[in-house]
């Protein structure tokens, strides 16, 4: 697809997400506030399945993983400790004309993906000269423009990595130069220098007694766990290796905030801290990173739309980072961050709060702080990848069209529309019956207004796996015609099998 058919479609999955009730700008009749929005009716069902489904995933399925809900406020010197007060940065650079401001390592990362796109293109071109007989692999070993390319991107990512290990933002700036990137506003390349910028949003708390009553807005749940530790271990009769779960909210002032929900200013968080033997992180780097990636497959992604991508500098905390990358619309990009944190955070809270963060272990017979490994996802990001994977205009075999919103069943919001097809004659009084039934069990949708066919098409631009039509019919012999959102088949079954049907088909255990 090319790259204005990407942004198009990715304009009609916004409206979409407008249009149908899943998500809105915030405080929307005073202009919206940018990069904060506010999830609809709709929305806010995908948001609890999809954080539903991650718990009982991470918590529910996993003996030695228990949860917690720790407060967003936290004590200001958890922040020192944690290192997010001196290092939580990003290099920001200001184009002098535009007066826009952007991420610095954004700017030399989409410049090194339009390189890589360009082979892409390349290994397009060669594939339709040479049809069946083509060989990529060759192809990309081979290729003089190919090999042109992949040097110049290679020699800029190892430069780029070395300036951001040494923080060196006089050379970020140089690389920036370097490869002639231009402000996509005013189309110049005249920069500022680049600076560090902190991301956490300060308030003031009124209670606290100290020399600064200044206290953050969390960047990131992790914090809430490393301080529980002691807690979570001494009432939970874990025994290490044991992870810790948490879901909430974090707050960072991005400073380019754009692509709707993919990078706000609050957003949500699932993330899991696990602790392990020093020693043994590696193993459970692996394996977590393994199994998270098997999560996001059971989300029904294609193999395609999924990779892995090495951090090129890991964070102030890391020794090893992995991000999960999904392919959006404007390319791939993080969805989760699997970090080995070593022993860094509970060490740093140990010095700082004078409190023992260790565990004795009995097999070894010593005490020790352990090493974490930390799964850590966007509960948004995931969002946002379900619209955009699932998102489909379809062309019907009788030329008319069709939105279809094909969700995974076990987290689509309304997992059964329920009309009468007429609004007389005792339907809707049956309807009502049978949608009474079913509610217990499944988040309903009672229709009876407009055609059927309309009904019909509202519900498959939900995602709503299923719809049941009462007919007149159903009064006599109790059946009724359920409908697939997928194929669009239609079958009649008894009001009985309802139940069992549609069970089977939205049921997170089948994953
Ligand atoms: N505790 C580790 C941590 O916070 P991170 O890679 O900075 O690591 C983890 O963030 C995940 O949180 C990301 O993979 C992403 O899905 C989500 N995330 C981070 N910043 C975000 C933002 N501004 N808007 C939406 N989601 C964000």
């Amino acid at each position: 697809m090319s790259k204005e058919n990407t942004q198009n479609l990715f304009q009609e999955i916004i409206s979409h997400c407008k249009e149908y009730g899943f998500i809105f700008p915030s405080s929307e009749i005073y202009d919206g506030l940018s990069a904060v929005y506010d999830y609809g009716p709709y929305g806010i069902e995908l948001k609890n399945n999809i954080q539903q489904y991650w718990w009982k995933s991470m918590v529910q399925l996993h003996e030695n993983i228990v949860g917690i809900d720790a407060a967003i406020f936290m004590h200001p010197k958890t922040w020192k400790a944690s290192g997010h007060v001196d290092a939580f940065n990003d290099p920001l650079i200001d184009n002098k004309d535009s007066k826009k401001r952007y991420r610095a390592d954004v700017l030399i990362e989409e410049a090194m993906q339009k390189q890589e796109a360009k082979i892409e293109k390349e290994v397009e071109k060669a594939q339709k000269r040479f049809g069946d007989t083509f060989d990529k692999e060759m192809f990309l070993k081979t290729n003089p423009n190919v090999l042109r390319v992949r040097e110049k991107v290679d020699a800029t990512e190892a430069r780029f990595k070395a300036a951001l290990e040494a923080n060196d933002l006089a050379e970020i700036k140089q690389i920036i130069v370097d490869l002639e990137i231009v402000c996509p506003v005013s189309g110049t390349r005249n920069w500022t220098d680049v600076r560090q910028f902190n991301l956490m949003f300060a308030t003031e708390m009124g209670s606290l007694a100290e020399d600064s009553n200044t206290i953050y807005l969390r960047p990131e749940t992790a914090q809430g766990i490393f301080v529980n530790f002691l807690n979570v271990m001494n009432t939970s009769r874990q025994r290490i290796p044991f992870g810790i779960a948490q879901v909430g909210k974090a707050f960072r002032n991005e400073i380019v905030a754009r692509q709707f929900i993919f990078r706000t200013r609050e957003f949500e968080q699932m993330e899991m801290q696990f602790f392990v033997r020093p020693g043994e992180q590696k193993k459970w780097y692996e394996y977590w990173k393994e199994a998270r990636l098997k999560w996001h497959r059971t989300l029904g992604f294609k193999e395609t739309e999924l990779k892995y991508k090495d951090h090129l500098k890991t964070a102030h905390y890391a020794d090893a980072a992995v991000d999960i990358e999904f392919e959006f619309p404007f390319g791939f990009k993080e969805m989760e961050g699997i970090h080995s944190r070593t022993n860094y955070d509970l060490t740093q809270h140990q010095n700082m709060s004078g409190k023992k963060l260790q565990y004795f272990d009995p097999e070894l017979n010593e005490s020790y702080i352990p090493y974490v490994v930390e799964t850590s996802v966007g509960l948004n990001r995931t969002f946002l990848a379900l619209m955009c994977s699932g998102y489909k205009n379809e062309k019907l075999e009788d030329g008319s069209e069709r939105v279809v919103l094909a969700l995974p069943a076990f987290l689509a919001p309304v997992k059964i529309g329920v009309f009468p097809l007429v609004k007389k004659d005792g339907l809707p009084e049956k309807a009502r019956e049978i949608f009474d039934v079913l509610k217990f069990d499944h988040q309903c949708f009672y229709d009876e207004k407009d055609s059927i066919g309309k009904r019909y098409r509202r519900q498959d631009a939900l995602g709503t796996p299923f719809c049941i039509t009462v007919d007149h019919d159903t009064l006599v012999d109790n059946m009724v015609t359920i409908r697939d959102r997928d194929t669009m088949l239609q079958e009649r079954i008894s009001i009985e099998k309802l139940k069992e049907v549609v069970n089977a088909k939205v049921d997170w255990r089948r994953r």
